[in-house]
């Protein structure tokens, strides 16, 4: 991700989220040396975008979407594929996510690509109200 993207990852984040990032807290993301961002763009079009903060050997993915009409061509997988393959370049040993609990195609993706339920939070969303399942994959590889 970098500064030319911002603009439209915070659309996105509107259409897709009911507590969306503003766009300033998603510039603040481009000088944090933990985060790690990524984005499909085709031409000067973001089509999605992962983000994910570091901690030491661990890491946090915050957001993932893709535009409505660029879904189901693969892009979420690409995005978590890379994702997962620049973290491994730092030395993380694994991700952790939290994801709806009705949100299906999010959890069919995880569950694709190795994440189990390690637990959930209670209430956690709002706007509906609802639990988030705490995901996680380990090892990366
Ligand atoms: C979830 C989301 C990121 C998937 O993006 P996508 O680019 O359409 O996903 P892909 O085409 O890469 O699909 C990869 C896998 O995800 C699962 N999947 C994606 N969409 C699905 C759907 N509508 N129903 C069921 N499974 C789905 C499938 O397992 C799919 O593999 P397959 O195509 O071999 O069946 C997208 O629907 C989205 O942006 N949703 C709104 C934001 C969101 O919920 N983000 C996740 C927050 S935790």
């Amino acid at each position: 991700m970098s500064e030319e993207h911002v603009k439209q990852i915070e659309e996105l984040e509107r259409a897709c989220f009911s507590a969306p990032w503003s766009e300033e807290s998603l510039r603040a993301e481009l000088s944090n040396p933990l985060a790690l961002w990524l984005c499909a763009v085709s031409g000067e079009t973001v089509l999605g975008y992962i983000g994910s903060e570091m901690v030491p050997d661990e890491a946090d993915m915050m957001n993932l979407a893709v535009a409505g009409e660029a879904r189901r061509q693969g892009i979420a997988q690409a995005l978590l594929s890379g994702l997962l393959s620049e973290l491994r370049k730092h030395g993380i040993v694994s991700l952790s996510l939290e994801v709806r609990e009705s949100n299906l195609p999010a959890r069919a993706l995880y569950e694709t690509n190795g994440f189990l339920q390690v637990g959930r939070r209670k209430n956690y969303y709002f706007n509906p109200r609802e639990d988030a399942l705490i995901l996680r994959k380990e090892p990366l590889a």
